[in-house]
């Protein structure tokens, strides 16, 4: 193998740097080149193509974001453009790249890396956390502890005022940060795609908890639920539930910034050395992952097709302590 590059892509999610340093502390370890490239597939498209070297991912490890920056390309989607990466990758010498991201991020690479003589492996990089072949991906523990926090305040001012709040969170197509937030912040109900949500259901779980007197109530909801977002779900509880005093809060992107946390930045650093060594050992087309504390190997091809299962025992966990 030649040179290494690595890319960040799709949303961010913190943990990212500390993935960048560790791949390139790694790469400059098994005597590689390594290169940022800038802004995804397109940069890479428009050959913003950097060395880096070690001092360059000095002091990273704790921030968020990502120092290569972040896009979702239009124009990687085209075989045109695809041919444009790959010639920019031969000029400088690179047969092994390394893609930070989720879904769209994976789709892309498993395309170009059946259409080139490309080496090419994948770190599952999204607060979702909905890539299967891992049990975590880098930026879900901050993205859940974030909300966690978020949601501890608002039951602060719920508490003092008696009133219901719907909390809603990221997760376009999924429910796991609706789940753990949910769960650690006590949430009397959590609402996520991957559960039929049954807005009767619902209002009969909160009358009854507002009769045994509780002060507050929080439903945690994930974007992408089937009946809504926070916004749509209250209206529909508040017609019929007048009775309540009811607030929504919309936590947005400050579900993916801020400083990664510990096992967001042990996570990237087990994840980035291997990624390396994946490249070393001249394998390709795969995501490198964490499945019971070690580290796992999934085709991209699966690990974008299949998704991450809802866990039963966490909705009974929710179901039981919630009532
Ligand atoms: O995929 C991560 C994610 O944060 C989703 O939870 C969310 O729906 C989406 O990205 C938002 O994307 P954008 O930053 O492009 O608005």
């Amino acid at each position: 193998m030649k040179n290494i590059a690595i890319l960040t892509s799709g949303g961010d999610s913190p943990g990212m740097n500390a993935a960048i340093r560790a791949i390139v502390r790694a790469g400059i370890y098994h005597n590689r080149r390594v290169f940022g490239i800038y802004r995804g597939y397109d940069g890479l498209i428009d050959n913003e193509i950097k060395e880096l070297i070690s001092v360059d991912v000095s002091n990273i490890i704790q921030r968020g974001g990502t120092i290569l920056k972040s896009a979702r390309s239009e124009r990687f989607m085209y075989p045109e453009f695809r041919k444009i990466a790959f010639e920019n990758l031969q000029k400088n010498d690179i047969d092994g790249l390394i893609v930070l991201g989720g879904d769209g991020t994976f789709k892309g690479a498993s395309i170009i890396s059946s259409e080139f003589e490309l080496n090419i492996v994948g770190i599952p990089c999204t607060i979702d956390n909905d890539l299967f072949g891992t049990d975590f991906c880098i930026g879900y523990d901050t993205a859940i502890n974030t909300a966690m926090e978020a949601i501890d305040k608002i039951r602060d001012t719920a508490d003092s005022h008696n009133r219901l709040f719907f909390v809603e969170v990221m997760g376009r197509d999924a429910g796991l940060i609706a789940l753990r937030s949910g769960i650690a912040g006590g949430a009397e109900g959590i609402l996520i795609p991957e559960t039929v949500t049954d807005i009767d259901a619902l209002v009969t779980t909160l009358n009854k908890d507002w009769k045994r007197t509780k002060s507050s109530m929080i439903v945690v909801v994930a974007e992408g639920d089937e009946e809504g977002g926070a916004y749509e779900i209250s209206k529909q509880v508040k017609e019929k539930c007048p009775q309540f005093d009811m607030r929504v809060a919309t936590l947005g992107h400050i579900q993916r910034g801020g400083s990664p946390s510990c096992m967001d930045r042990v996570l990237a650093s087990r994840l980035g050395l291997a990624a390396v060594e994946a490249l070393v050992n001249k394998e390709s087309n795969l995501m490198i992952g964490i499945v019971n504390q070690s580290i796992s190997k999934t085709s991209f091809e699966k690990a974008t097709k299949h998704h991450q299962e809802i866990n039963a025992e966490m909705l009974h966990v929710l179901d039981v302590l919630a009532s």
